[in-house]
């Protein structure tokens, strides 16, 4: 996609984006930014990790970097602290975790809450936590995936939002099973967004809704026709 992100609009609604490693997610944002299928502008994209591959790619698509080093606060409340600052600088009205690797505490998620996306590789509420092709193929499962969830204190168990499953192959390793999730990720982590962004999906005390229906326990299960 060659579009730059920075012909979207200003008055767009603003995302923000957490990444640690390469940003594949992110760059489904960018790109759905820019061919229109999401109407929103990504105001900042920060990491923790200084070296992650997707800060270039944002920077190269014309978005706002940030590097807020981890390793340079004292415990896990300060350095959310920190990242409640920056974010306050681009008030976004919705903030992704595309791949962020770190544990987050009260301090950031209730500076967000309601508006704080995640996306799992795995069929919430099957293998919260790392390793989830693995663990997937060690149990002989048949299908694995990934899960858009609202994020809450619980590790990985806020409520689930979007769900999309592919079929475990004979011979997969986690490696290509991670692949052929990933391309689901790739898919329903900007749809979810849009949701969002339409006012049609919210979090409220008792789980998530989408169009004013209480969303199931695993989310809605993806289909292609979906919009
Ligand atoms: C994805 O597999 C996502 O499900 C998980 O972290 C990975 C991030 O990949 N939360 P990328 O950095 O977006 O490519």
């Amino acid at each position: 996609m060659s579009l730059r992100h920075e012909d979207a609009s200003p008055g767009q609604p603003r995302l923000a984006i957490l990444i640690s490693g390469q940003g594949s997610n992110m760059r489904a944002f960018i790109d759905a930014c820019a061919t229109g299928k999401l109407e929103a502008r990504i105001g900042v994209v920060i990491s923790n990790n200084p070296q992650a591959a997707g800060l270039d790619v944002a920077a190269s698509a014309g978005i706002p970097t940030r590097v807020i080093d981890h390793r340079s606060y004292t415990n896990r409340e300060s350095f959310d602290a920190a990242l409640v600052a920056e974010l306050s600088e681009h008030a976004p009205q919705l903030v992704v975790l595309a791949g962020f690797m770190r544990i987050l505490t009260p301090v950031f998620i209730q500076a967000h809450a309601g508006r704080l996306l995640n996306i799992h590789p795995s069929l919430l509420p099957l293998y919260p936590g790392l390793n989830t092709h693995q663990r997937a193929l060690d149990a002989g499962d048949a299908f694995a995936g990934c899960t858009v969830h609202f994020v809450t204190q619980e590790l990985d168990g806020g409520p689930p939002v979007l769900q999309a499953r592919v079929p475990v192959i004979h011979g997969d390793s986690a490696v290509t099973l991670a692949a052929r999730v990933q391309e689901m990720e790739h898919v329903i982590y900007p749809l979810a967004a849009r949701w969002f962004l339409e006012n049609r999906l919210t979090l409220r005390s008792d789980g998530a809704y989408l169009d004013d229906s209480r969303l199931p326990p695993s989310g809605v299960a993806y289909h292609p026709e979906m919009r």
